[in-house]
């Protein structure tokens, strides 16, 4: 076997998603924990969970460093080399968290127990699931009072459609959580709470469903649910079948309390078992094989530099196929040039370190003098494919931007559209007319207050953000519906965007049907 493909092989690429607080960063922690990369807890969340303020995002910035949320976490554990894609869950949760899914080979949804399927993880499920990448499912926080596991597993399938099969099957929760049943190798991992002078952690110890003491430590009300409900899914529930697990059509449940660490090494063993290294990707001349490919790579993500004297740019860069070495000469296919590629960057969660290799599966970042776009193919000289562009994600706040002092238009449309180059927001213009009205469309609101900053400090503009009462948008579909027809809009705004897609803005999700009901033929798309 080539080192190359041993490189490749060990490779796992995934991106953990989730609500806010349903237990990420500190999942993402432990993770690193096993790893050696980090060796205390707290070194991640201390700074990933300073819910973002935006003056502490533009300092971030101005330090020339790259924030915590933006980050690629690579450590090795049990011979593999593990690449953790963070999604930015706050504020700053971005168009760029949604991009940065399609650098994923796989992805981990973490779900707080008692709350269930929440708002952001409904939208980036969506996300993964249009790609039908694996999705393994995480339930935190057993260890607070949970839901009924049915009825979780229920809600994961009836709200994001997706079938599941539990790995391991909780015994009951909070302050009566008594550790989890492995279904495969019929074990009970014992939960049980010690307290280690501040920081939290559980002993684990592993005893057989029929051990005496099992019924001692879980009592017998519980140990008698527990057999009941083992016995329910044995019957009823479905065998894991690793190839629909490939397929993103079943995510393997596990539970456990990400806090306590308890039932992380676990899913960490099954997760790595059941995901394969990077697989080949689809080009517009082929599939393109990562071990016997040539170099090649997509830009997922662009990020400005804040600080005024150095206007680079990093791109992100995920690795498809072959082995990058720093200084060496590749093509840019859309900017139709070779080049080299500039201080490579491993973006650790503290730091930026230069690298002197890559392999197919890894992110890498890379100096962007203002060439890239989002969704360009880098491969090797000599080659000139293309892999599928990255969709744009339609935005879900709007506002006009207004240009305080007019003089200045060449700067103000200049400013505003380097700025959705590099993918942070979006920018509308009315329906008829040109660039007399400017809406821009973000994602997360964090975007907001990032143009203003940029416009002012890079492009020297000041300008003013009306919000505007939308919520929804959808680009038209182009089947030969008249615009100029459209009945009943007197809520619905028309707009274009720069490519001239025409698009409807909505108040909620309510006009959204009754537009399209109105409106026979009419068709409408979320993601471009
Ligand atoms: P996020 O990245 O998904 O936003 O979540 P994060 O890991 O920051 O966790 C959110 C809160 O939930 C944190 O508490 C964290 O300690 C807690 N948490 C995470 N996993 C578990 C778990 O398994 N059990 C329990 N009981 N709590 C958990 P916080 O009070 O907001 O932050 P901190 O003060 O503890 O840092």
């Amino acid at each position: 076997m080539s080192s190359i493909q041993q490189e490749i092989e060990k490779r796992r690429t995934f991106a953990i998603i989730s609500h806010p607080d349903a237990g990420k960063t500190t999942l993402t922690e432990k993770f690193l924990l096993y790893g050696g990369a980090i060796n205390t807890a707290g070194s991640v969340k201390g700074k990933a969970s300073a819910k973002h303020a935006v003056s502490d995002w533009m300092e971030i910035e101005k330090e020339r460093g790259i924030s915590v949320t933006s980050s690629i976490l690579q450590f090795h554990f049990d011979g593999y080399c593990i690449n953790i894609l963070d999604t930015p869950g706050h504020q700053d949760f971005s168009e760029d968290t949604y991009r940065t899914l399609m650098a994923a080979d796989s992805a981990v949804m973490v779900i707080d127990g008692s709350k269930g399927v929440e708002a952001q993880t409904i939208k980036l499920f969506k996300v993964c699931a249009m790609r039908h990448i694996p999705i393994f499912t995480f339930i935190n926080k057993m260890d607070r009072e949970a839901k009924d596991t049915f009825e979780l597993l229920e809600e994961i399938e009836n709200v994001l459609g997706i079938k599941t099969c539990p790995v391991n099957w909780p015994i009951g929760s909070g302050k009566r959580f008594k550790g989890v049943y492995d279904r495969e190798t019929k074990q009970v991992a014992v939960f049980k709470a010690v307290s280690t002078g501040g920081s939290s952690e559980a002993e684990e110890t592993d005893l057989s469903i029929d051990d005496a003491k099992l019924k001692e430590e879980a009592g017998e009300e519980l140990y008698q649910q527990l057999t009941e409900e083992v016995e329910i899914l044995d019957v009823a529930g479905e065998e894991l079948d690793s190839e629909l697990v490939a397929k993103g059509e079943v995510s393997p449940v596990f539970f456990g309390s990400a806090l306590t660490n308890f039932g992380i090494e676990t899913f960490l063993h099954h997760f790595l078992k059941m995901t394969s290294s990077p697989l080949p990707r689809v080009s517009n001349e082929g599939v393109i094989d990562p071990v016997t490919g040539p170099f090649s790579g997509f830009i997922f993500k662009i990020q400005a530099n804040m600080n005024k004297a150095h206007r680079d740019r990093i791109a992100f860069m995920r690795i498809c196929s072959g082995k990058f070495e720093a200084g060496m000469e590749v093509y840019h296919v859309q900017g139709k040039r070779k080049q080299k590629l500039l201080q490579p960057q491993q973006v650790m969660a503290q730091s930026r370190s230069v690298i002197d290799e890559a392999y197919a599966g890894d992110v890498i970042g890379i100096f962007d003098p203002g060439t890239f776009s989002i969704g360009d193919t880098i491969c090797e000289p000599g080659k000139k494919f293309q892999y599928e562009g990255i969709p744009t994600f339609a935005p879900e706040h709007f506002c006009r931007v207004v240009q305080a002092d007019t003089m200045k238009r060449k700067q103000f449309v200049a400013g505003i559209t380097q700025i959705a180059q590099e993918g942070a927001i979006q920018i509308f213009k009315d329906y008829n007319l040109d660039l007399s009205e400017i809406i821009v469309g973000v994602v997360g609101v964090l975007q907001f207050d990032v143009l203003k900053f940029r416009m002012e400090n890079e492009y020297n503009c000041e300008v003013r953000l009306e919000p505007l009462p939308y919520s929804q948008m959808r680009w038209v579909r182009d089947n030969g519906f008249n615009l100029d027809n459209l009945r009943r809009s007197s809520e619905i705004k028309k707009a274009k965007d720069m490519r001239d897609n025409p698009l409807l803005l909505f108040q909620n999700e309510w006009n959204v049907r009754m537009c399209l009901e109105n409106n026979e033929g009419l068709e409408l798309e979320e993601v471009k």
